[in-house]
This record gives structure tokens, C-alpha cells and sequence, in this order.
């Protein structure tokens, strides 16, 4: 995807060291070298990277009803494992339609920090746009299974609804890099689809639409977030909710 002189104008990397400095507003780099993904350009170019796709699908209430109403319930729950306020340095991978993100940041103690990732600088563009100029969000154009950050230096991560949209060895990479990138004692918070229960009724109907539309989303209904796990990796917790008579999921790994 051709990348706008605006927006690489717009928005850049965010220290992740508390300054004594007053805060002030990152703007966002957007790196010429970094491709977007096939699976994203080929599949998802229509939802994520077409600037109309992008201004159609940035609606609350659209959000809301392609989760069939849930998206409050699923934003609250992924929130409502941060702690109220959120405090520290805080990674959300992705940008998300709808509110989850100012919802996020509103809930910010001072001093803390919300960086978010993306691929693709549309999303990022968008997301700005929806944030306005905040001194603790910081926007940063990385791919999920190759982030620059060091190891350890984040106090939580969020990964919503990316999950099932990436094929499978994109997606081991980027549950690795989460969890890299979280401090020890430090949690990721996963939320996205997963298998109803046999008496949910949208069991039968999501699997036409999820094979038509997200080719990859189905591997949440076979395998748990829990095999994609790095081999090596050992958690010092890991809590499982479901929603939704099982279609939605919450998996929070506690390294
Ligand atoms: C989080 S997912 C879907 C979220 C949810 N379905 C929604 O309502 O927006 C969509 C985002 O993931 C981003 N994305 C996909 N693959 C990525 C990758 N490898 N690295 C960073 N961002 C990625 C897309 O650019 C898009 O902004």
C-alpha cells in the first residue's frame, strides 16, 4: 500500500523512559522499509487498509454489531484487567475500531503511558485522528512479529481481535513478541474469538461467515491461545473467561 506524505508528517517513537521533562505530544514516524503483511493486503485490505473501508468501519455501533452487541462487554473486560487507574507502561498491539483505545487512555494515571502498534499507517492515521493530541499515547508503525522494543519494559499488553485475523506462524510470532515485550510478573491480555458451545446458536452461523470473510479465524475455535505459546515459555499464570455462549474469549497470561 502507498503510503501518504501526510501521514508520515503526522504522527514518532515514544520514549519509554519516564522523563522529569514536561510531557509532550510523540508525533508518529511512519517507517518507509516496513511492508504491510500479505495475509493483511490480500484478505483484510477492505476492513483495514482502503481509506473507505476505514471510514465505514470507524462506527461504534458498527463494531458493536458485527460482535453481536459485545464489544462494551469484551472493551470493559480487557479494561477491567488493567486496574483502574492504569498505571505503568502499557503496549496495546493493534489499533481497533470503536472506542476501546480513548476508553484506554481516559483511564491513564498520570505518569503513565499508552503505546499502541500498528502496520499499517492508515490505522495509525486513524487512530490519531480519533485521539487527538495526547502527551501519554504514543503511536508506533511496527509489525506485532518484529517490535523494536527491548525485552521486558511493559507492564501490560493488550492484543484485541488480532489474533484470529493472521495465519498461524504470524500469529505464534506475534503471541512470542507480547510476551517478550511484557515484564516479568507482567500480563497480556488476549481477547477474540473462540469455539461457542454446542447450544449457541451463532455456532452454526459464524462458521460460513468466519470462513467466508477471516480465512484464519477458525484456528481460535480449534487450538487454545494457550498452544501458541513459545515452547520455552513457562507462565506464571494464565485465566481463561468466555463470553457469548463461548464465541468470545479473554486469556490472560501472567509472565
Ligand atoms: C486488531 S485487528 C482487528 C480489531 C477489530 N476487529 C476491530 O474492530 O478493529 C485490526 C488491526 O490489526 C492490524 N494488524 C494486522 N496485522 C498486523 C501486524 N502484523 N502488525 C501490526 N498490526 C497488524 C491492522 O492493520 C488493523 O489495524
Amino acid at each position: 500500500m502507498k503510503k501518504s506524505s501526510a501521514m508520515a508528517a503526522s504522527c514518532a517513537p515514544i520514549p519509554l523512559r519516564e522523563s522529569s521533562a514536561a510531557p509532550h505530544f510523540s508525533p508518529l514516524r511512519i517507517s518507509p522499509d516496513l511492508a504491510v503483511p500479505s495475509y493483511l493486503q490480500h484478505t483484510y485490505w477492505w476492513a483495514y487498509l482502503h481509506p473507505y473501508g476505514v471510514r465505514f468501519f470507524e462506527r461504534q455501533w458498527l463494531v458493536n454489531a458485527i460482535l453481536w452487541g459485545n464489544f462494551a462487554r469484551l472493551r470493559d473486560a480487557a479494561l477491567a484487567e488493567m486496574g483502574m487507574p492504569i498505571t505503568g507502561q502499557t503496549l496495546q498491539v493493534a489499533c481497533v475500531y470503536g472506542n476501546l483505545t480513548p476508553k484506554l487512555a481516559d483511564r491513564l494515571a498520570p505518569g503513565a503511558k499508552l503505546h499502541v502498534v500498528d502496520v499499517a499507517p492508515v490505522q495509525l492515521n486513524n487512530l490519531q485522528c480519533k485521539l487527538g493530541r495526547r502527551a501519554n499515547v504514543c503511536l508506533h508503525h511496527q509489525d506485532s512479529t518484529s517490535l523494536t522494543f527491548d525485552d521486558g519494559i511493559f507492564d501490560q499488553v493488550l492484543v484485541f481481535f488480532l489474533l484470529h485475523e493472521q495465519p498461524a506462524g504470524v500469529r505464534e510470532q506475534t503471541v512470542a513478541e507480547a510476551l517478550r515485550v511484557v515484564k516479568p510478573g507482567g500480563r497480556v491480555i488476549f481477547v477474540d474469538y473462540h469455539r461457542p458451545v454446542w447450544s449457541n446458536p451463532l455456532r452454526y452461523f459464524m462458521v460460513p461467515v468466519l470462513a467466508t470473510l477471516e480465512p484464519f479465524a477458525m484456528d481460535t475455535w480449534k487450538k487454545e491461545i494457550s498452544e501458541w505459546l513459545p515452547e520455552s515459555f513457562q507462565p506464571t499464570a494464565l485465566h481463561k473467561e468466555t463470553f457469548f455462549g463461548g464465541l468470545y474469549q479473554k486469556v490472560v497470561i501472567t509472565r
